[in-house]
């Protein structure tokens, strides 16, 4: 069964929304994210730096509330995410820790989350991030690498298994969504992984598309590839950006190729048996961190500023 998904906004920057706010407090926002997925994740609000802003200070207060709104409507959650290199805190980053203690505070934070939600999210991003776009494991950039050596990377799926038996736990990457050196790297470590046991249960792209860059018309047969090692796969982090025209108003030749590039992604999932999570990074621009972190671009969503439904949004509809 295919979950639709959105990223549940908060604890990043946002337009209009100065950090933290963990959770916007609109009711418009809460009853569409209720009527209209069924999967949630939380876009910020389980991350190192979120979470866990001192070494013994724990921030669960807006994970527990997003759990808690995922049950009461019946979806379910997505978790985001444990071992990565980037939204680290500066006490990790910065911190003079020996590799033992490194090892201790990461299997420590892994047991601590999962095990609080074990029972309560579907799949989670255990590892996010850690190829660069040539297929190299990001050894300078990711601490838990850098100072533990990427048998880490294994560890790491070990102890989410044992603290949540149920969760499917995933690799997720940007950049992945065809076949290139990055999702080769991926193809070829996991498959090493499945030989030694190691339980991964999943290969997620995350689909940050911009209609500049083209589609990438071998997405469903990337995700064949990973489905035919008996992997789940899944979108996670779905937009679509375009550089806006003077003015900032989209023209409606781009917003059908945004409905275009959704339509064609969805389509992609849909054709794969496992392909069983598809989750939009948030459906509406008024909370898009794409116009923060990309100049000039935005309109990246399915709804705009006053949730009223572009193109992409019937498109999606007429899929499903
Ligand atoms: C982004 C959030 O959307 C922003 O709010 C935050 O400030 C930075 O991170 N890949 C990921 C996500 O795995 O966690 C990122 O989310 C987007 C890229």
């Amino acid at each position: 069964d295919l979950v639709i998904g959105s990223a549940v906004a908060g604890g990043g920057h946002h337009v209009d929304m100065p950090y933290p706010d963990p959770f916007p407090n609109d009711a418009q926002y809460r009853e569409v994210l209720a009527e209209e997925f069924s999967s949630l994740s939380p876009e910020n609000q389980m991350k190192w730096e979120f979470l866990r802003p001192q070494r013994d200070v724990w921030n669960f207060g807006p994970a527990d509330e997003i759990v808690a709104f995922a049950r009461e409507n019946h979806q379910v959650v997505r978790g985001h995410t444990l071992l990565w290199h980037s939204q680290n805190p500066t006490w990790l980053e910065q911190g003079d820790f020996s590799p033992e203690e490194l090892r201790e505070i990461l299997r420590e934070h892994i047991q601590t989350v999962v095990g609080r939600y074990a029972g309560q999210i579907q799949q989670w991003d255990v590892a996010n991030e850690i190829f660069t776009d040539q297929g190299q494991l990001r050894t300078e950039e990711n601490i838990w690498i850098r100072e533990l050596g990427p048998g880490i990377i294994a560890d790491a799926f070990r102890w989410a298994h044992e603290a949540d038996p149920e969760a499917k736990l995933f690799f997720n990457d940007y950049g992945v969504e065809g076949v290139n050196p990055k999702s080769n790297a991926y193809y070829t470590l996991i498959q090493q992984l499945q030989a030694e046991g190691v339980p991964v249960d999943g290969f997620s792209v995350q689909g940050h598309l911009s209609i500049q860059y083209g589609f990438p018309g071998d997405l469903q047969r990337n995700l064949q590839r990973f489905d035919d090692l008996g992997l789940e796969t899944a979108v996670t982090e779905l937009d679509v950006r375009m550089v806006l025209p003077p003015g900032g108003e989209p023209t409606a030749e781009q917003l059908q190729k945004q409905a275009d590039y959704y339509g064609r992604t969805l389509e992609a999932c849909l054709a794969v048996e496992d392909c069983n999570s598809f989750t939009l990074w948030g459906f509406t621009d008024k909370y898009s961190w794409v116009p923060v972190f990309f100049p000039a671009e935005g309109e990246a969503t399915v709804m705009d500023e006053d949730f009223v439904p572009k193109p992409a949004y019937t498109r999606l509809q007429e899929e499903l």
